[in-house]
């Protein structure tokens, strides 16, 4: 079967639903919002168009669960601030063509911006590798906001549900709340949510118990997460590994592997800290195209769920042959030949026409 055939196929996730094809879009942050945080008009004209452009699965920008702490001015925000019929026309228009729309719900952290929150909420007051200009000082959380936050996270799934959406994604990438929980550099607490792996993973893995609890069995949940954050002493390639088997015994949909923060961009193909050995072989990996390629290899015969990968998909004849590599990689592994990757395809679409 060719690459392209392939790509035309369906995939049915573990819930139940099925993707009409293996192109899904990855979460674009949108910054149309109105000024209560809720879906505009532009929104829903967005959608519509991704929509009709056929890509199997849609994620929508990061929506937030707290007004104060937003990951910019312009993002959605469901936060007992009404905007329920708003909700329901963007994910009604982002299924015109009936894919897969999915929620992605975020807590920006210790990324939230200064103009945002003077005192954005973290897991440590540790304002280590955040680029100083922008950002307040820090606040370390109690137990009672993280547990809050947790419950945020439900409550908003179980929003997206209400409000027609056919999946929830938490976002635990890209330095932002949950992923600056996995960080040795960024968490430096010394209760059950910091200090080994498995209580920096707490709490994302307790959001995603709550997300689920909120949406039930037959509704799509994701994470995206960090292949590494490019940190010399940060959350690396082996710890990310440790995870993804802490995730196999979650019920998740689909793990989508992104990679870095906002001092070293990763996910769009920039570099940040480490050793100048370790660095430049980050360098050489992000040089090539599909970033997390490598990282999918080796994440495939470890994850139990689908996988997507997102960064770097530009060309159509190296993403094919990207695509035909991983098929081979996929299959020649038993029992783990059912979930080729997804991936983010829809900027690749636009820069394959221009070099036609
Ligand atoms: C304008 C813009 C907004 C983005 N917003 C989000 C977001 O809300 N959530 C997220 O997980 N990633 C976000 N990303 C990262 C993308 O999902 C993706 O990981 C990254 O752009 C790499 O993929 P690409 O090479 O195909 O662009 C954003 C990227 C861009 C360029």
């Amino acid at each position: 079967m060719t690459a392209a055939k392939r790509i035309a196929q369906s995939m049915t996730l573990p819930c139940g639903a099925v993707l009409p094809n293996r192109i899904g879009k990855s979460a674009t942050q949108e910054g149309l919002a109105t000024p209560l945080g809720h879906a505009s008009e532009l929104n829903v004209t967005l959608y519509r168009r991704w929509s009709e452009g056929g890509a199997g699965l849609l994620i929508s920008g990061d929506v937030m669960v707290d007004y104060s702490h937003r990951e910019r001015p312009g993002n959605i925000v469901i936060d007992d601030n009404g905007g329920i019929d708003a909700l329901r026309r963007w994910a009604k228009a982002g299924q015109v063509a009936g894919n897969q729309l999915w929620m992605q719900i975020n807590q920006p952290g210790r990324q939230t911006p200064i103009d945002v929150q003077a005192h954005p909420m973290a897991p440590s007051a540790n304002m280590a590798g955040l680029p100083p200009e922008g950002f307040g000082m820090l606040r370390a959380m109690t137990e009672a906001e993280i547990l809050d936050l947790i419950e945020r996270f439900g409550r908003v799934a179980a929003t997206a549900r209400e409000a027609g959406f056919t999946g929830v994604q938490l976002h635990a990438a890209h330095g932002f709340m949950a992923s600056s929980f996995l960080s040795p550099l960024c968490n430096t607490r010394d209760d059950a949510w910091g200090g080994s792996l498995e209580n920096r993973a707490r709490f994302m893995i307790e959001s995603l118990r709550a997300m689920r609890r909120a949406v039930g069995n037959d509704f799509a949940l994701s994470v995206k997460m960090n292949a590494a954050d490019f940190h010399k002493g940060g959350f690396d390639m082996e710890q990310s590994m440790a995870v993804i088997a802490m995730l196999n015994a979650e019920s998740l949909d689909l793990l989508e592997i992104s990679g870095g923060n906002y001092d070293a961009p990763a996910m769009i193909g920039a570099m940040g800290s480490g050793s100048p050995l370790a660095r430049k072989k980050a360098e050489r990996t992000l040089r090539r195209e599909a970033y997390f390629m490598e990282y999918a290899r080796r994440a495939r015969p470890i994850a139990t769920m689908p996988l997507m990968i997102t960064g770097g998909s530009a060309r159509w004849m190296r993403w094919r042959r990207l695509w035909m590599r991983m098929q081979l990689t996929s299959s020649a592994l038993p029992g783990h030949s059912a979930h080729p990757p997804i991936f983010r395809q829809s900027c690749s679409m636009a820069k394959r026409r221009k070099s036609r």
